[in-house]
């Protein structure tokens, strides 16, 4: 494990916090270019408050780090100099109220009670107050390969794959109204992933190009590549599931087939009398 900025700051902290080794890497490569700044933080989890002073050094004393916590108890950090709230992840109300408080933040980080409504209800209400530039990030997100989470059809990583839908929806052929706008790219890692907020950016509309080059309108070879469809069977290591064929649609292929190979009509006929 390397000993990065955010596990030294980890590793500084006078109240205890339980992390996993991968996550310091991630930490860094999400967080490094806020360090230092003029910077609204919110972590949601706040336990024993070992995270809250992790992230107050680093992140330097410009930085307004905000926690949020079911738990009544957690008010008390108050006294440490930071900033808590005291409610549900899973209650948009609560964040409608939070938001009105505190204002855009440029980081959240969800290390709250991990199931899957709780990570998509907290995703949801705070992706419209996330500045330009700014970022969520959702930890612990192998809970949606583990029992005691909810309904794994509707896991985390299940919405992710929804948004990843959304973001390529905004290419310039698609008219679709339900293309993303908020959420420029999205960072998966091991346990945790990071929408990335880029209103701006979202807005650029892609249109086919040619530069001025010379070419000799070469043959395009994209359907040449016949182990192509077997290969992608391996991949996915699925098969595709099989068509529900109704008596009618069977009706219809046997007539068909009796002008095209009457001999095959009257063995699938027998077959299925
Ligand atoms: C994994 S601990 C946080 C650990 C802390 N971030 C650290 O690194 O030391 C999870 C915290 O989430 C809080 N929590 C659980 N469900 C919650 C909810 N629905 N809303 C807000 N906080 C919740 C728990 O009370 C607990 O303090």
């Amino acid at each position: 494990m390397k000993k990065t900025e955010s596990y030294k700051s980890y590793m500084k902290s006078p109240y205890v916090s339980f992390k996993h080794t991968t996550y310091f890497d991630s930490y860094d490569s999400f967080f490094s270019t806020y360090k230092g700044k003029d910077i609204t933080f919110v972590e949601i989890g706040i336990l024993d408050g070992g995270s809250l002073f992790m992230w107050r050094d680093y992140f330097g004393a410009n930085a307004r780090i905000i926690g949020v916590d079911l738990n009544p108890e957690a008010k008390k950090w108050e006294n440490e100099g930071f900033e808590i709230y005291i409610g549900s992840q899973s209650d948009r109300d609560f964040w409608r109220e939070f938001v009105v408080d505190v204002g855009d933040v440029d980081i959240v980080l969800d290390d709250g009670g991990h199931t899957y409504s709780q990570q998509i209800i907290t995703t949801e209400s705070l992706l419209p107050h996330i500045k330009d530039g700014g970022l969520i990030v959702i930890e612990d997100t192998h809970t949606s390969y583990m029992q005691g989470f909810g309904d794994m059809d509707f896991s985390f990583i299940e919405y992710v794959k929804e948004h990843i839908d959304k973001i390529n929806l905004r290419f310039g052929k698609f008219e679709n109204g339900i293309a993303e706008k908020r959420i420029w790219s999205i960072e998966v890692v091991e346990s945790m992933v990071a929408f990335k907020v880029n209103r701006a950016a979202t807005e650029l509309v892609s249109k086919p190009i040619f530069n001025i080059g010379s070419g000799t309108r070469a043959k395009d070879f994209r359907f040449e590549d016949e182990n192509a469809l077997m290969e992608v069977n391996q991949i996915f290591d699925k098969e595709k599931p099989k068509e529900e064929i109704t008596l009618q649609q069977l009706e219809s292929i046997l007539i068909d087939l009796k002008f095209k190979n009457p001999e095959m009509a009257n063995r699938l006929k027998n077959l299925l009398d």
